[in-house]
């Protein structure tokens, strides 16, 4: 264990969202704080305000008022960067520009010890560039907190071209015992996180586009049939979508304009409009006061009607000359021509899901619909019927964001394991895309972008060659059941 000492000074420079979140967590484990800011006032501003959110914790009794009084205690204000100079940790969290950074880092190497860390919260600019230049690069390393810093778990811990292994080791010893998770990623554009989420985002916004669904119901799928704490809309809402926009196209234009990281242009077209989201009054939903959100379109079951035999999810089915299964990413009219008999597809559903989503081969009787929608509401499963769309919402959405996992894995950005942990722990996904796409069967994740790329043309879709090379030996492997199900 290497962890840095508490009784060793942790300097934060930038006073504002992020350095203030971070300062807090510096002092809650036990460090002295230096917190400096270039805008007069700010640093003390910050303090305060640090203080007045642990009353609220104390008012909830979450935190003792000791502990509270210990911590803000703890952090004290810098009136300049020659205060620092007792600093063995040194955390960057001022503007996102590169010449403001690289400028802050070489006035520091002439003030902090030669044994300090030089640490930047930066969340897309090349952690290599910003070391660049100086006498020791390898002390620099990046250490990205998600916001806010106090309560999301992930630190992903940055290391640059020539990043001292040991450096980065403290910084990972560090941030663990100061309670988080930390990872470890190498200098790439959008680090782990903020790129191996772009399909989250990308894929609701394209179904949208192609009119396949609103966003009220490919939230509801999201959520009740992903299992995910929200939706792709609501949460663009929350976090900005200018910001949104900004990282998506940052993360496109960084990998030469690869089309997997493609942004939208009805995305682009809400910030035109000046629909930012919660913090403009709109964005994909209406956040003024009284506004009514609307409904997902989820199908009404009718009274009387008879359940399609005794289907029950999980199990490829055929009932009553209707064959049901999990999307593999065809079509369904392509499956029912395969087979010779009409076809229901249904959407992926994580433990304890509660929305479905379905498509079904065409000339499907009306009655047939109804069926397997009242086969579905005794069980509490809200159903959704969608166009014939390759790889329907939650699957096609799940199998990209494994397939980014695993070209980030195949890239050695991080290892597959700290790709899971990073997507649980910074955007509190219920599990890491690579884990779930195992537990799908990456047989069938490596159909569904096979499928839609084929269907598509869109090169976006290829898939991954460490995912197609890890489905070679999958044992898990999902199709639909040729026992069910032959192949005529
Ligand atoms: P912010 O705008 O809230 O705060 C930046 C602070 O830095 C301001 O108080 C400003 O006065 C101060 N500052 C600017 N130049 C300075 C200088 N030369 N010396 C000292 N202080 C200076 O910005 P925020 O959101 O806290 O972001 C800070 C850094 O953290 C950026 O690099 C950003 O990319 C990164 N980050 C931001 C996240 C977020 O969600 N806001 C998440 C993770 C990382």
């Amino acid at each position: 264990m290497t962890a840095l000492d508490t009784s060793k000074t942790v300097a934060v420079i930038g006073a504002g969202t992020m350095g203030a979140g971070i300062a807090q967590v510096a002092a809650a484990a036990g460090h002295p704080v230096l917190l400096f800011d270039v805008a007069d006032g700010a640093a003390r501003a910050a303090i305060v305000t640090i203080g007045k959110g642990l009353d609220r914790l104390v008012t909830r009794e979450k935190i003792s008022r000791e502990t509270a009084d210990a911590i803000v205690g703890h952090i004290v204000p810098a009136n300049g960067l020659e205060a620092l100079t007792g600093a063995s940790l040194v955390i960057e969290a001022i503007v996102e520009n590169l010449d403001i950074k690289q400028a802050l880092f070489a006035q520091l190497e002439d003030i902090v010890a030669a044994g300090a860390i030089l640490a930047t919260n930066t969340s897309s600019i090349s952690v290599t560039s910003i070391a660049r230049g100086l006498r020791a690069p390898g002390r620099v390393a990046g250490l990205h907190f998600f916001n806010p810093a106090p309560v999301m778990k992930l630190v992903e811990i940055v290391s640059g071209r020539v990043t001292d292994p040991a450096i980065a080791e403290t910084l990972f010893d560090t941030a663990t015992a100061w309670g988080k998770i930390a990872v470890h990623t190498r200098s790439t554009p959008g680090f782990i996180v903020n790129r191996v989420a772009r399909p989250f985002y990308a894929e609701a916004l394209r179904l949208c586009e192609e009119q396949v669904a609103d966003p009220a119901t490919l939230d509801a799928l999201m959520k009740g049939g992903g299992g995910f704490p929200m939706g792709p809309f609501e949460l663009m809402d929350l976090i900005g979508n200018d910001v949104n926009y900004a990282v998506s196209l940052s993360v496109f234009n960084a990998y030469y304009q690869d089309p997997r990281f493609r942004p939208s242009l009805l995305q682009l077209e809400l910030v035109n409009a000046g629909h930012l989201g919660r913090k403009s009054g709109r964005g994909y939903y209406d956040y003024t006061e009284g506004a009514k959100r609307p409904l997902p379109r989820f199908e009404t079951p009718k009274a009387g009607i008879p359940p399609l035999g005794n289907f029950k999810i999980g199990t490829d089915k055929e009932l009553e000359g209707v064959q049901i299964a999990l999307s593999d990413g065809r079509m369904a009219s392509e499956v029912a021509r395969e087979l010779r008999r009409p076809v229901i597809l249904h959407d992926f559903m994580s433990d304890g899901a509660t929305t479905l989503g379905f498509a079904v081969s065409a000339d499907m009787p009306d009655s047939i619909v109804s069926r397997f929608v009242a086969s579905l509401s005794p069980e509490g499963i809200d159903a959704v019927r969608l166009p014939d769309w390759p790889g329907l919402v939650v699957l096609r959405t799940l199998s990209m964001l494994a397939n980014e996992g695993f070209e980030a894995s195949l890239q050695g950005v991080a290892d597959q394991s700290d790709i899971d942990l990073a997507m649980r722990y910074g955007l509190n996904h219920p599990q890491g895309p690579i884990t779930r796409a195992k537990e799908i069967g990456l047989v069938r994740v490596l159909s569904v972008l096979d499928s839609i790329f084929r269907l598509t043309g869109d090169p976006r879709y290829r898939a991954s060659f460490a995912l197609r090379n890890s489905s070679a030996d999958d044992v898990n492997h999902h199709s639909i059941d040729p026992d069910v199900a032959p192949a005529i």
